[in-house]
């Protein structure tokens, strides 16, 4: 899909780009000045998948690239500009500089990690970045939305908000891990994204979990909220995830946890990595008795300590954990009700905007069946329109009626 004018640039580029190769191989390129050309090597390149599986693939690997405020000044080349894969190793730069989308013009992937980005764009065909390890506070879509793009790693940086990356309709594995700025995050953010399968939440400042989701996020599976700050779990909170599988809520300040309709609210969980909380035994105990009894795996790590129930850490300074909890519960009973009623208003949503849809695929159907039988010979119409607007207890008589027309004939 590359403009002819495209194709052609490339193959002037070849024509000086492989004596040029040639000379500049094995050198360093230490840019500062404006103008310089910087050429990537084909090679086998080694990264993690979204399941952190080593993988290796062929990408164009630019090494030791080093730019000032000044990105605009570099000049980014390979042997062929189709590559659709390209990486940046041992490099240094504010912001990708804007000639590598200008010259690779169908790039899919990008790694830039490590890099010290502190401005990331992402262009339109874009599928997978890898932009982890950077000092990143500012994202960019062009057109503020994407189509193309599946994964996107940001975890290390220094993002402290979302709103430039909710328009991402295609995103399957969104990886936000230790942006500890970030703070809490509503699930509502996240809800343009349906096929997402994978949203690492880990270390980010969460103090309270907020879902405002107006439609389930019908893929999700895993969901790590580990080592923030969250002190109350309500399994409630997960219900827009039909699918979920593992819920990762270790490392943080938990001590009460409500899980009574685990199975109705989680169908499909299969565990849950609980430990290094600061959960009363008593309440572990039930809780982790609860989850057992469901058939939900509950991981934990090494407890060391002398108190530990299903060998998670707990404490049995009952006095502290229950002076907490009291007030947890007179919170709960204040809310309780408003939070039920907005949450059969969202139901209630689901139901109407449902029935709307059905509605449509009705109409559409009698409207594909009204024409499907009008070009049907005359007698066989006027059967359908007649049984299609009697009552079904009216059958008889309209057959007894049709049978009278029939002998007018
Ligand atoms: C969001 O995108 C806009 C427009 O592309 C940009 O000006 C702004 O800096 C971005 N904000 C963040 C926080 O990334
Ligand atoms: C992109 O989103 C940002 C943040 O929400 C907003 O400030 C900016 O105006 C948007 N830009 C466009 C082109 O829609
Ligand atoms: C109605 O007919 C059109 C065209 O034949 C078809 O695309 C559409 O799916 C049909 N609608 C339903 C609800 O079957």
């Amino acid at each position: 899909m590359q403009p002819i004018g495209g194709r052609r640039s490339v193959d002037q580029v070849r024509h000086w780009v492989l004596p040029l190769l040639v000379l500049v191989f094995g050198a360093k390129l230490i840019l500062q000045a404006t103008g310089e050309i910087v050429i990537c090597n084909y090679e086998k390149f080694h990264l993690f998948d979204s399941m952190y599986r080593p993988r290796t693939d062929n990408f164009c690997v630019f090494n030791d690239v080093y730019l000032g405020s000044d990105v605009k000044g570099a000049d980014f080349l390979a042997s062929s500009l189709d590559y659709k894969r390209v990486a940046f190793a041992n490099s240094k730069f504010p912001q990708v500089p804007p000639s590598l989308f200008k010259n690779f013009d169908d790039i899919r992937e990008l790694y830039v990690r490590r890099c010290s980005v502190e401005m990331l764009k992402i262009t339109r065909l874009l599928e997978k970045v890898y932009a982890g390890g950077n000092r990143i506070a500012s994202v960019q879509l062009d057109g503020n939305a994407s189509n193309s793009l599946r994964e996107l790693y940001l975890d290390g940086n220094r993002l402290q908000g979302l709103a430039n990356l909710t328009n991402l309709p295609a995103m399957e594995v969104l990886v936000l891990e230790n942006n500890p700025l970030l703070g809490n995050v509503d699930f509502a953010q996240f809800g343009r994204m349906e096929r997402l399968w994978k949203l690492d939440l880990e270390r980010i400042g969460m103090s309270r979990i907020g879902n405002g989701l107006k439609r389930p996020l019908a893929e999700l599976r895993r969901l790590d909220l580990s080592n923030n700050a969250i002190t109350y779990v309500h399994v409630r909170m997960f219900r827009t995830f039909p699918k979920l599988e593992h819920l990762w809520l270790h490392g943080n300040r938990l001590y009460f946890m409500e899980a009574d309709q685990v199975r109705t609210l989680m169908p499909t969980i299969r565990s849950i990595v609980i430990d290094d909380n600061l959960w009363g035994c008593g309440h572990l105990a039930l809780l982790g008795k609860q989850l057992r009894d469901h058939g939900i795996i509950i991981r934990h790590g090494n407890c060391r300590t002398e108190r530990a129930v299903h060998r998670v850490c707990c404490s049995d300074e009952t006095d502290v954990v229950d002076t907490r909890y009291l007030i947890e519960m007179g919170i709960r009973h204040e809310t309780r009700v408003q939070q039920d009623v907005r949450e059969l208003r969202a139901e209630n949503d689901f139901l109407r905007r449902d029935l709307e849809r059905l509605k449509g695929v009705l109409g559409e159907l009698m409207a594909n069946y009204t024409r499907s039988v009008s070009v049907q010979p005359e007698a066989e119409v006027m059967d359908a329109e007649e049984s299609g607007e009697q009552p079904a207890s009216n059958v008889a008589s309209s057959f007894e009626e049709y049978e009278e027309d029939g002998s007018e004939k």
